[in-house]
């Protein structure tokens, strides 16, 4: 088991690459055995979950050739088992793309039930409800994920709740389904635009993606393409937010300002700098940062994985702020550890009471999600004294060399293997 060991208290200053969006690039890797021809994807984060998707590719019989650190070319004409099921794709939520991409190509697809972050019940009811749609069998079956489908027919789905899974899901199928499908109350995110923009480099034509709502009309065959994979704008947050907690000045490349505009409203709100450029954001905190309200919203609301985050910076803020969790149930799990750290927080149901502390204090504590954790790493670089952060292994699942690039920024950061190695850090620092 690796942990972070972190020596808090210097502000982050310098300029950071943010990779490419995993939940998107998720989504494009599935998307990409659609078609027979070769497939080349860019700008891929090398991250745990996109490397065990490939593993489950690879598994299925697609030629997967990882031509560079950030670059894949696919190939799926070599599928013969439509069965997707390891024990590392279990533990990985957007296995469910899965489903959707060999539906929609060879209309039946086994794929064993996607795992993910522990942050809530996690349904897949809207995407069932989106393969019946459109004349699927839908069913579960000792823990497998059961579809298939004489023909897909385009028809008319509403979808009750907004998610970013069923909609890009049932969007894959459609693609290559018969006649025109119509998806309302669609989910807006950029990586649902950015699926939408890969399937149409392959020949499908998708209309309205980013809009609330999406058209399809089905296609027969896809083709080859080469595409880059946008930017992550959680990754950018996260950053962006390190920068606020340690009283920095970042400079953030390769991102899309404008998804980041909610982000960026609340940092303004609680007294940061923010300034804008083409591909870039620079994030100044040298004034004292005071309380705010966020609630959780699907895009283009506050994003639900930047809230843990949000929460670290607004416990150092003067003030009591609220944090409303309005997307995921269980996402206020690390509350109890950054409690250790000295936040005093209260959480009632859905609702976070932060009340602002001077400073943390480093402690040892668990990570117990992906952006938990990366929210925990974030209180331990704002934090007096040294912090371990466990169970890293959740935040490597979608951050690539977060140490290293913190570290770039001047942070006292090193991911260690054992107590050995803890108390070697702590000596050397102290
Ligand atoms: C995606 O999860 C992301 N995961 C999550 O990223 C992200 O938190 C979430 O979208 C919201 O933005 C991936 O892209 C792999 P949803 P997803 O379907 O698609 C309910 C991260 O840290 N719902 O938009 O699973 C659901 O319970 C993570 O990178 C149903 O009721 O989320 C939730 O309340 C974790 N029935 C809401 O919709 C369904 O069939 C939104 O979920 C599906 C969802």
């Amino acid at each position: 088991m690796e942990q972070y060991v972190i020596k808090g208290g210097n502000p982050l200053v310098g300029e950071v690459e943010i990779g490419g969006a995993k939940n998107a690039a998720l989504a494009i890797l599935s998307a990409a055995v659609m078609t027979d021809e070769t497939v080349t994807i860019d700008n891929l984060p090398n991250v745990r979950d996109i490397n065990v998707l490939l593993d489950a590719i690879r598994e299925i019989g697609a030629k997967v050739d990882r031509v560079g650190e950030h670059t894949v070319k696919i190939n799926g004409s070599f599928i013969q088992n439509l069965t997707v099921d390891n024990e590392f794709i279990r533990k990985i939520r957007a296995s469910y793309y899965l489903m959707g991409a060999l539906l929609g190509k060879y209309k039946r697809a086994e794929v064993a039930l996607p795992g993910g972050c522990n942050i809530g019940s996690r349904p897949i009811d809207l995407h069932m409800k989106g393969f019946r749609a459109l004349g699927a069998t839908v069913d579960i079956e000792h823990g497998m994920f059961l579809a298939s489908a004489e023909k897909l027919q385009g028809t008319h789905i509403y979808l009750d709740k907004v998610s970013v899974g069923a909609t890009i899901n049932i969007m894959m199928a459609a693609s290559m389904a018969e006649g025109k499908t119509i998806i309302e109350n669609a989910a807006k995110e950029p990586h649902v635009v950015d699926v939408a923009n890969f399937l149409n480099s392959m020949g499908a034509n998708i209309r309205g993606a980013g809009t609330d709502v999406i058209r399809i009309v089905g296609v027969e065959k896809l083709h080859k393409t080469e595409y880059s994979v946008i930017p992550d704008q959680i990754e950018a947050g996260t950053f962006m937010y390190a920068a606020a907690a340690t009283k920095g000045d970042i400079m953030l490349k390769n991102v899309i300002p404008k998804h980041l505009e909610a982000t960026t409203a609340k940092l303004l709100e609680i007294g940061c700098e923010v300034e804008e450029f083409d591909d870039a954001v620079r994030v100044v905190a040298s004034k004292p940062l005071h309380h705010t309200q966020v609630t959780t919203l699907p895009y283009p609301g506050f994003p639900t994985d930047m809230q843990p985050q949000m929460a670290v910076v607004l416990g150092i803020a003067s003030g009591t702020s609220t944090i409303t969790e309005s997307i995921f149930e269980n996402r206020f799990k690390y509350v109890d550890e950054l409690t250790r750290m000295g936040a005093n927080i209260k959480v009632e149901s859905n609702i976070a009471i932060i009340n602002g502390v001077e400073r943390y204090t480093g402690a040892r504590v668990n990570a117990p999600d992906l952006r938990a954790g990366a929210a925990l790493v974030i209180a331990g670089l704002a934090a007096e004294g040294i912090t371990v952060v466990d169970d890293i292994y959740y935040i490597e699942r979608g951050y690539e060399n977060f140490e290293g690039k913190l570290a770039a920024l001047g942070a006292v950061i090193e991911k260690v293997s054992s107590e050995k190695e803890i108390k070697k850090f702590t000596l050397k620092v102290s």
